[in-house]
């Protein structure tokens, strides 16, 4: 009978095992089949009540028994492991003759490209970049500005507002010329200062709600107009060429005083008159100025004894004079046709 149950159980571990295809299926046969509560443990445990003389031949056949099963296992155990190991190397097979996939250079955007080339030629002239934030206080984008409440000058940069009362995104980078005074004050300034600004307008082909600005502001003493003309009449011909003429026209600002504006000579048609000029013969490129003595207090500086100038000029817009842009509107719509331009 016992002898029986044997076989019956051998029969049963070998067809099982030759199933386990997986190595959590080998440890589940293990403990079935091994294991402490195995079926072979039952017959082994009946033992004693067998008569004296058949107990030598159950044991031994019971033996016999076991160490083929665990043979067959270790054989078995081998075998999945190799399955399992080829199976992973064919999944995630390489193949390393096959030819490389393109890689996608990235570039500068183009206004960053002009913004660098800019920062160059104030760098070479001894300005620092100086960063400035973009979210600022009504007083450090207005009223230190020398535009007090309901000025109408506020009028030409209509603002974004946040829900803090006073706190609003930059309508252009004149505040950062109050930052760096009363960081630098008393010493001598010469900075310029990029970076986005916001204003709350129709977007047209001309005018965009965010665009950069670079700001400069050299404060020191004995700064005078000449300085002004002299320094950004430089500035124009290395960045446009050694030839370009400039000129000056009245303006006005809060902040500056006195007030201009910077035109150059065009340089797609020398004066002569065209499309990109409007047939003037000339290019606005930034408004500049004398910084007012209230500014100059306000940045922590004696009007009595120093004095400094100022400019801001937009990169996006020399970017489309310089290529001839017709739209402002490419800078910022992410559409690679134009990017991958420059
Ligand atoms: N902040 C002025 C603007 O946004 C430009 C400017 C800067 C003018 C510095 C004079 C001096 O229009």
């Amino acid at each position: 009978m016992l002898l029986e149950r044997l076989d019956q159980i051998e029969q049963e571990a070998q067809g099982a095992l030759a199933e386990a295809a997986a190595k959590e299926d080998l440890e589940a046969w293990r403990r079935n089949y091994l294991g402490k509560k195995s079926g072979m443990r039952d017959v082994l445990a009946s033992l004693g009540q067998l008569p004296k003389e058949e107990r030598p031949a159950v044991g031994q056949r019971a033996n016999q028994i076991r160490q083929a099963l665990e043979q067959a296992f270790e054989a078995r155990r081998e075998e999945v492991c190799q399955a399992e190991i080829e199976a992973s190397l064919t999944a995630g097979a390489l193949d390393v003759t096959l030819p490389g996939r393109p890689v996608q250079r990235g570039r500068l955007h183009v206004t960053t490209q002009t913004l660098r080339r800019i920062q160059a030629i104030w760098a070479e002239m001894g300005f620092q970049v100086y960063r400035s934030r973009d979210v600022e206080s009504d007083e450090y984008n207005f009223q230190l500005l020398n535009f007090p409440p309901h000025h109408p000058a506020r009028e030409m940069q209509d603002s974004f507002h946040t829900t803090t009362p006073d706190v609003l995104l930059r309508t252009h980078t004149s505040p950062g010329q109050i930052h760096a005074m009363r960081e630098y004050c008393p010493d001598p300034i010469r900075v310029v200062l990029p970076g986005m600004c916001y204003r709350y307008e129709q977007i047209t082909s001309r005018s965009e709600i965010q665009f950069n600005q670079i700001e400069g502001l050299a404060v020191g003493k004995g700064i005078r107009m000449s300085d002004l003309k002299g320094t950004l009449t430089d500035f124009a011909r290395r960045f446009f060429g050694q030839k370009t003429r400039s000129r000056f026209r009245c303006s006005h600002f809060p902040f500056t005083e006195p007030s201009a504006e910077m035109d150059i000579e065009c340089f797609l048609c020398s004066g002569e008159g065209c499309a990109v000029c409007k047939y003037a013969g000339w290019l606005e490129i930034l408004g500049c100025g004398m910084v007012h003595p209230n500014v100059l207090k306000n940045g922590g500086y004696d009007p009595t004894e120093y004095s400094g100038f100022a400019f801001g000029m937009g990169p996006e817009r020399i970017t489309m004079l310089r290529y001839g842009i017709e739209d402002i509107r490419h800078f910022w719509a992410n559409d690679l046709r134009f990017l991958e331009q420059f």
